[in-house]
């Protein structure tokens, strides 16, 4: 566990979570990355040193914050590119920020190409002291974190060149995990006293399965959705897509036994057989084996649309579709050949000088930000909305969208065409639904800076996948000019994949 002011080494490392050995990109020689546990309020400065040698991977790096806002310190966002240039080799980086107020479930990743499927991608918490709402959940213990991510045994670059479907090898629950025909490798096992009551942190740390996550016998009550507090509701199944967290309550109220714990993916190769996509849920006092539990039983289905923020719910600006101060249709396309993704049919290249440099050296107009067409200059504090419309060439997904900067209000839920402007969902990943559907979402433009915009299938980013909402240029500049090193005004070195 690091705390909020620490050093991350990136290297690279032969490691086997699921038996099977690869090199891997790594913090600290770990997967996943190390826990980032801090404080409401805290200060972080993580210094980043970039120790990367294996060149079948990207040796650039970058780390970004998931869901952290960078108030005033855009050009911490981490994002290559957008807000800097890649981190080379040897070159160390610190990134220096606060976030007042927020609290809850993170992450952190690499930015840089597909990097973080190769392993750069861990949890980070903020916990609140004096969290007034804690009666709302009351829970005995709140450290348990449980990562979910998907396991490649080849280096990401070459599965990104496959367009299409990227079979992924093994699923990892907290960094261990089996593939189909390999060995039986030890699993997670998270400890329960009889009685008490807990609260789990579950990530989805994916490059791009969904998982639907349950607990053989128990039911969770989700009390928290991407770093929102939630008015608490009980299911018995949560879908995480890529990016996506929650945090549940659990209560150990069934006989002392071991239990699984599910994370099925849906692909074909991720059978539950011999205890893949699981870790066990064990009873103190239970016998140290795997689980013979079955699964269920599947009452209380998962419904995005009761899921309501605790503080001060309600989208903001008028209600109605269409009646933001600012509205945009983001329209989601596809390309074969050459197999790119497009918004409104652009695909997103990386600019030679990141998007924030730009506005430093006075860019403000579309005609006048690069990549050209996938930036939008967005006017500040207004209310923005903005459609999904999921009936592009891209249609189908899953394409769970992540905006940087903010949570947003999601008006429109995918699966259904009916509104929510009183107390919608506030996240920072949605997914956008099937075909026909028309996922919108809400925020203001309180925090000036380019944002990147993009769906968390790190496949899809990686091929256009994404544009920069450029929140208040002007704004923007003046803000981080002053905290900006001049030596940064350069253009970046190319990437090595
Ligand atoms: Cu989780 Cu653009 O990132």
């Amino acid at each position: 566990v690091l705390g909020p002011v620490a050093d991350l080494h990136i290297c690279n490392k032969v490691i086997a979570p699921d038996g099977f050995n690869r090199s891997a990109t790594l913090v600290n020689g770990l997967y996943p990355a190390p826990l980032i546990k801090a404080q409401k309020n805290d200060r972080f400065v993580l210094q980043v040193f970039n120790e990367l040698t294996d060149d079948t991977m990207p040796l650039e790096t970058s780390v970004h914050w998931h869901g952290i806002f960078q108030p005033k310190s855009n050009w911490a966002d981490g994002v290559d590119y957008v807000t800097q240039c890649p981190i080379l080799p040897g070159q160390k980086f610190v990134y220096n920020f606060t976030s007042p107020s927020q609290t809850g479930t993170y992450w952190y990743h690499s930015h840089a190409s597909t990097q973080y499927c190769d392993g750069l991608r861990g949890p980070l918490v903020i916990y609140d002291p004096a969290d007034p709402l804690a009666y709302m959940y009351d829970v005995d213990d709140e450290n348990t974190v449980i990562t979910l991510s998907d396991w490649y045994h080849t280096p990401s670059p070459q599965l990104a060149a496959i367009f299409g479907n990227v079979a992924t090898n093994s699923t990892l629950i907290n960094g261990r995990g089996r593939y189909l025909g390999g060995p039986l490798q030890p699993l997670t096992v998270i400890d329960v006293t009889p009685g008490l009551r807990y609260r789990f942190r579950v990530l989805g740390l994916a490059c791009d399965l969904t998982y639907n996550f349950t607990i053989d016998g128990h039911r969770m009550t989700i009390i928290e959705v991407d770093g929102n507090e939630v008015l608490p509701v009980e299911v018995d199944s949560i879908p995480i897509f890529a990016g996506q967290r929650y945090s549940v309550v659990v209560t150990a109220n069934q006989p002392v036994s071991n239990y699984w714990i599910r994370a099925e993916g849906g692909q074909a190769n991720q059978t539950f057989d011999g205890g893949m996509n699981s870790a066990i849920l064990r009873y103190v006092g239970a016998p140290d084996q795997d689980p013979t539990s079955v699964p269920g039983p599947y009452e209380l289905s998962f419904d995005e649309s009761t899921l309501h923020p605790l503080i001060s719910p309600g989208a903001p600006g008028i209600p109605g579709i269409g009646k933001a101060d600012f509205n945009l249709n983001l329209l989601a396309g596809f390309q074969i050949p050459p197999g790119l993704f497009l918004i409104n049919n652009v695909s997103w290249v990386n600019p030679p000088m990141p998007v924030l440099l730009q506005m430093l050296s006075g860019a403000r107009h579309p005609s006048e930000l690069f990549p050209g067409g996938s930036v939008y200059p967005l006017p500040l504090n207004k209310v923005i909305e903005i459609s999904f419309p999921n009936n592009g060439e891209a249609r189908g997904g899953p394409h769970p969208i992540h905006l940087h900067g903010h949570s947003f209000d999601v008006v429109r839920l995918a699966g259904s065409n009916a509104t929510n402007f009183v107390n919608p969902v506030r996240r920072d990943v949605v997914s956008l639904g099937a075909p026909g559907d028309n996922v919108t979402i809400r925020f203001v433009t309180d925090n000036p800076g380019p944002w990147f915009l993009h769906c968390h299938v790190d496949w899809h980013l990686k091929h256009g996948f994404a544009a920069v909402l450029a929140e208040a240029p002007r704004q923007a500049a003046l803000q981080q000019a002053a905290v900006v090193p001049v030596e940064w005004s350069q253009l970046c070195v190319a990437p090595t994949h």
